[in-house]
């Protein structure tokens, strides 16, 4: 029987401003071998000064529901991953839902770091399955820049902006693009110190007329989170096949998320899944936590390296810890 869970329509946006390794290098002590050889990482994109994280999921929404073919006004959710949203208070999804132009949606943020997209697709099933009739808005959105220490060159290479966006609703007399069949997630909060952003919240208050120090930005113990991120990831893929009755040589295409091309190497080894199946654009926008997911998605789907029975598999990691992985049909 056929996932009732569908993907409607699929859109991604980057900002303009490309940011390549050499400008990095005027601003901190690295260089382009160093990043090029432990990350994969070319280039990646910067918001540019006052475009907010609702204006990048505004974008990405948009081409997701011309790809779906409806109007925001069809909408009934808008549930909006990110670890970097306008402000504190209201969520950002309210913002993209007044954007749109359809400020009257039942909207909310889901904060699982870089795993959001796939916390945000479980929750997104979790409103279908309550509301048979609805149609959601899943978007998946980060200005990292803006919680980036351009003095910490252990962290500041690594990050881009961008934002992605899928409408989901159940299997009625619509053409389908893709369904869910299954997702798995996990975390891990005994790690949630290996990596943060953890000033300006109440255990670690910005108080008025203060400076933000270090704590304000991404801080990340990147050997560690490496370490961890390769072996959950795997055990979360290799499961949640094992429990669909399915094995690597079953998946057409493996989006794992975009951090790091030695992780992204170092998995498809461990699957076994040969590097012409692994989808990889993190040369492109660097890791863009949230975003990373839907924004590979995307291009996979219109590049055309997705086709019609194919079967994808998605895996991400990142802060709490969490990771997930997630299983789609086209
Ligand atoms: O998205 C959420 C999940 N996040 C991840 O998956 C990220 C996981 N971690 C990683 O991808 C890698 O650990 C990094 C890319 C962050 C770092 O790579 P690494 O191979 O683990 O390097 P390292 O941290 O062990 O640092 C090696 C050396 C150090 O120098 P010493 O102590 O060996 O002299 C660093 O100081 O590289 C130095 N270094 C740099 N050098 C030039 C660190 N950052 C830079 C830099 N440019 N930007």
């Amino acid at each position: 029987m056929p996932s009732p869970y569908i993907i409607a329509g699929f859109g991604y946006y980057v900002p303009e401003r490309v940011v390549t390794n050499a400008e990095m290098e005027t601003l901190v002590e690295t260089s382009d071998e160093w990043i090029t050889t432990r990350t994969g990482i070319k280039e990646r994109r910067f918001a540019a000064p006052g475009q907010a994280t609702s204006d990048l999921a505004l974008e990405a929404a948009k081409a997701a529901l011309a790809d779906a073919g409806i109007n925001a006004g069809e909408l009934t959710h808008i549930v909006l991953a990110t670890l970097t949203p306008d402000c504190y208070c209201p969520n950002a999804a309210v913002i993209v839902s007044e954007k749109l132009g359809v400020s009257e949606k039942v909207c909310l943020d889901v904060n699982a770091a870089c795993s959001g997209f796939l916390y945000a697709l479980e929750v997104t099933r979790g409103l279908l399955a309550l509301h048979p009739d609805a149609v959601v808005l899943t978007v998946a959105v980060e200005v990292l820049t803006s919680r980036t220490n351009f003095d910490d060159r252990t962290t500041c290479v690594l990050f881009g902006d961008g934002a992605g966006a899928v409408v989901m609703r159940n299997q009625k007399n619509i053409a389908a693009k893709a369904s869910i069949r299954d997702i798995a997630l996990s975390s891990n909060g005994a790690l949630w110190n290996l990596l943060t952003v953890k000033g300006g919240g109440s255990a670690f208050p910005l108080r008025r007329g203060e400076q933000a120090g270090d704590e304000f930005f991404i801080q990340m113990a990147g050997r560690e989170v490496y370490k961890h991120a390769v072996r959950y990831m795997e055990t979360i893929c290799r499961d949640l096949l094992a429990k669909n009755n399915l094995t690597p040589d079953d998946i057409n295409l493996f989006i794992p998320h975009q951090a790091n091309l030695r992780i992204i190497e170092g998995l498809g080894k461990r699957l076994e899944i040969s590097m012409d199946k692994v989808f990889v654009n993190v040369q492109k926008y660097g890791n863009t936590s949230a975003a990373s997911i839907p924004i590979a998605l995307t291009e996979a789907y219109q590049s055309g390296a997705i086709r019609p029975g194919h079967r994808v598999l998605l895996t991400s990691f990142g802060g709490g810890f969490t990771w997930g992985a997630v299983l789609l049909e086209f």
